[in-house]
């Protein structure tokens, strides 16, 4: 028997300032798509921001349905807005951030499985990283290199 181990590495930042500009911006586009998160359901909003390398930024929010499970992620949202209205641009960034109906959200908000998943396959796809920026509605902020890191060993077309 073999023990193995992987090594999580990420950069943290204490405030948005000490980000690089273009980062910044798309933590603030991600900040900005927040009001425009459809979520009746759950009260709870995520928003998402798209660093393109032509230079412009694509935001994206939750989208719920009375469905539940047709319930749209921030971040797939935004996916598929640049996608549709930029094909063939590489992502560069995607900044996440959330805010609570009730609570203030301190730490870092990290996309969900699903949307790791995506990411990875937008990564694959366009064969350059997808740097990852999170904050709460407060706090820190961690910028991981890639969407891979935060779902390492991931499934991909590979296996297919
Ligand atoms: N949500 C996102 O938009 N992104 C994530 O990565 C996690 C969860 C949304 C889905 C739902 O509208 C609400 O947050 C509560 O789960």
């Amino acid at each position: 028997m073999q023990k193995n181990s992987l090594l999580l590495e990420w950069e943290y930042y204490a405030e948005k300032d000490a980000l690089i500009y273009a980062e910044q911006q798309a933590l603030a586009m991600a900040k900005k798509h927040l009001q425009y998160s459809h979520s009746p359901y759950s009260n709870f909003k995520v928003g998402a921001g798209i660093q393109l390398a032509n230079g412009l930024f694509i935001g994206g929010s939750n989208q719920e349905n009375a469905s539940y499970p047709l319930c749209l992620c921030a971040e797939r949202v935004a996916l598929a807005a640049a996608a549709a209205v930029h094909p063939n641009v590489l992502v560069q960034a995607m900044a996440v951030t959330v805010k609570h109906p009730t609570k203030i959200i301190d730490k870092p908000a990290m996309p969900c499985g699903a949307c790791r998943q995506v990411l990875c396959e937008v990564e694959q796809k366009q064969q350059q990283a997808i740097r990852i920026i999170t904050q709460g509605e407060q706090g820190g902020i961690y910028v991981f290199k890639s969407a891979l890191a935060i779902l390492p060993m991931a499934f991909d077309a590979s296996y297919l």
